[in-house]
């Protein structure tokens, strides 16, 4: 996590940067700082978010054409001023920001302070940092020879970028794991973690990959390996307006995600999906027919909101294809010696795409012969440039912390592949097939019928909002969206809330019921409909408060819930993307009411690029 920006050129860069902060706090906001050169290095930084730091340096002289900035999510240390980034070498001559994990930081400490070292911060940043500065010291010579000797030794992820107060026309950055764009402007250069920074600037952007150093003036990138070899930047264009990443006229981004959905839905289908000839068209499911359709199972990874697609898909896809599903947290996968062989297919899921246990575990899984597929929203991103294939989501930079058009694109996407691939199997009817296209066709229009709801899904917000705990039951395809409704509860509101089956409810979480929770039912017509309306039945009977999410025209759940929102009804297997709606306004509604930072929820980032 952490957000990183460093500016080199013609331009103030502390403006540049602290815009650019501004956007990156998604990746973590519990302290900032920049250093600036300009007759010397200056550092300033603060706990708290970067408009802090912001109202702390205003009227200082912040005059320069160079300089670095980061928003951190702490790793090691407590989030405060002292361990705040950039932070600066003994020397007193060099400054540096980092994003992501230096894992053998406590061995390079030890052999550092036995030389006579002392740290201020407790992070391990600050030891990479001055570990740099011994071998510069010891061997003279050029900073970048220091840095690469140093990054031969270190064990972990970074995104590292150092100034030297001794040479205030040069940026070095070096990355692996974590992410780095470098804007290139006419005499000037842009370095952030993402994109959103550099585009009002430029659209001129490279990805930095692992392993390379770059050598940045304000008219010159020099890119090399760490066998000191140069490389030719390869140069890309970046798709995406400035527009994308403001929150036009919406209170919050999270809102206007939310109402964007429409939209973006429309975005990922178009182009793909044309229900009237009955095709779907996916260059990186077709390359890969033969293996997909011979598949003799698929493993699905991915983390958070994801992993909550991962599970739909998981339903869908044994549905229609017939091929085994697991899906697992990329977490726990990457680290007990997963089976995996040849030919295994693997879908990773992710918003960012840079997510660091999805990225080692299907970096591992490739290793072993499987074929990778991504399903990523960030065009350009790692996951997306490590699988073999895939499809990317297309619903433009999603800035609230806690996912949701970029969840719906999912579940699009892989909706879309599963229905492909039980085509071209033979496992899905051609009947059920072009049914499925229209109602996935129909699915835009139906989100925007559901977002017509928000007063009353508002009103029932505040009805609950002091609640301490909330259980969100479901079953079959809707299970899953019950976990993301929890999940969404907890994150944007701080409500204890558990997601369950409706029927393994009764296995412990009954008992927490009373006349004060709140149970919230996604209980759409589907075929285990009857079901779920006996298991609401068991919740009324103990005096749970039921909020149920029912289809359009069904009344069977009136007379047992408290409160009722209606969605249009669709097939039950492209149900969820619809029934997602209602839960994420449940969640924004109640955040807004408690008056949280519903865009930057407390403790969370967006981009969890450490493990
Ligand atoms: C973080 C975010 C979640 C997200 C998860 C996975 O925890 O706060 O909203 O679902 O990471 O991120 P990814 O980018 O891989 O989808």
């Amino acid at each position: 996590m952490c957000g990183i920006v460093a500016y080199i050129g013609h331009r103030e860069a502390y403006p540049v940067i602290l815009k650019g902060l501004k956007r990156l706090e998604y990746r973590g906001y519990d302290s900032s700082g920049v250093a600036l050169i300009n007759n010397g290095l200056r550092v300033f930084k603060k706990q708290g978010k970067v408009a802090e730091l912001e109202e702390t340096l205003v009227g200082k002289d912040l005059h320069a054409n160079i300089g670095i900035g980061h928003t951190r999510w702490a790793t090691h240390g407590e989030p405060c001023d002292r361990n705040a980034h950039p932070h600066v070498s003994r020397s007193g001559k060099l400054a540096m920001i980092h994003n992501g994990i230096i894992e053998n930081y406590m061995q390079l400490k030890q052999d550092l302070v036995k030389k006579g070292y002392e740290f201020t911060s407790d992070t391990d940043t600050e030891v990479l940092l001055n570990f740099i500065d011994d071998i510069h010291s010891n061997n003279g010579g050029e900073l970048e020879e220091a840095i690469r000797i140093a990054l031969k030794r270190v064990v972990g992820a970074y995104v590292i970028v150092v100034i030297d107060e001794d040479h205030p026309d040069t940026l070095i950055a070096a990355r692996k794991g974590s992410p780095l764009v470098i804007g290139i402007g006419k005499g000037e250069h842009f370095l952030a973690s993402d994109a959103s920074p550099i585009i009002e600037y430029t659209k001129e952007v490279v990805y930095v990959n692992d392993y390379e150093l770059a050598i940045i003036k304000s008219d010159e990138l020099i890119l090399k390996n760490l066998g000191n070899e140069k490389i030719t930047p390869f140069i890309t264009k970046l798709d995406m307006e400035l527009a994308a990443i403001e929150k036009g006229g919406y209170d919050h981004f999270m809102l206007k995600e939310i109402f964007e959905q429409p939209n973006t839905i429309f975005d990922c289908l178009r182009g793909r999906l044309d229900a009237a000839n009955g095709s779907i068209t996916m260059s990186g499911i077709q390359q890969y027919a033969e293996q997909l359709t011979t598949a003799s199972r698929i493993i699905i990874i991915a983390c958070g909101t994801s992993w909550h697609a991962g599970l739909i898909a998981e339903y869908i896809f044994e549905e229609v294809t017939r091929i085994p599903v697991e899906v697992e947290y990329a977490s726990e996968f990457r680290y007990r010696n997963p089976i995996v062989n040849k030919g295994d297919v693997i879908i990773a899921i992710s918003q960012s795409g840079e997510t660091a246990d999805t990225l080692v575990a299907i970096e591992s899984a490739k290793e072993k012969g499987a074929i990778i597929l991504g399903v990523v929203n960030v065009v350009g991103s790692s996951i997306a440039r490590t699988s073999h294939a895939g499809a990317y989501t297309h619903a433009g930079p999603e800035i609230g912390v806690a996912s949701t058009k970029a969840f719906t694109a999912q579940l699009a996407v892989l909706t879309m592949m599963a229905l492909k691939i039980g085509y071209l199997k033979g496992t899905l009817p051609e009947k059920r097939y072009m049914h499925l296209l229209t109602e996935l066709n129909d699915v835009p229009e139906k989100v925007g019928a559901a977002l017509l709801n928000k007063e009353n899904i508002e009103r029932i917000a505040l009805k609950y909002k002091d609640a301490t705990d909330a259980l969100f039951l479901g079953r079959g395809y809707n299970f899953p969206v019950a976990l993301e409704g929890a999940l969404k509860l907890k994150e944007i509101s701080y409500i204890h809330a558990e997601g369950y089956p409706a029927a393994e409810m009764k296995h412990g979480p009954i008992a927490l019921v009373d006349n004060k929770l709140p149970v919230f039912f996604v209980a759409t017509k589907d075929s285990f409909h009857e079901k779920v309306l006996s298991n609401m039945q068991e919740i009324k009977a103990r005096k749970g408060k039921i909020i149920a999410i029912v289809s359009e025209g069904d009344d069977a759940a009136n007379s047992l819930a408290d409160d009722l929102i209606v969605v249009p009804y669709a097939d039950e297997l492209i149900a969820p993307i619809i029934n997602a709606i209602p839960m994420q306004l449940i969640a924004y509604y109640i955040g807004v009411a408690k008056g949280y930072d519903v865009d930057k929820p407390r403790n969370l980032a967006k981009s969890v690029t450490v493990e």
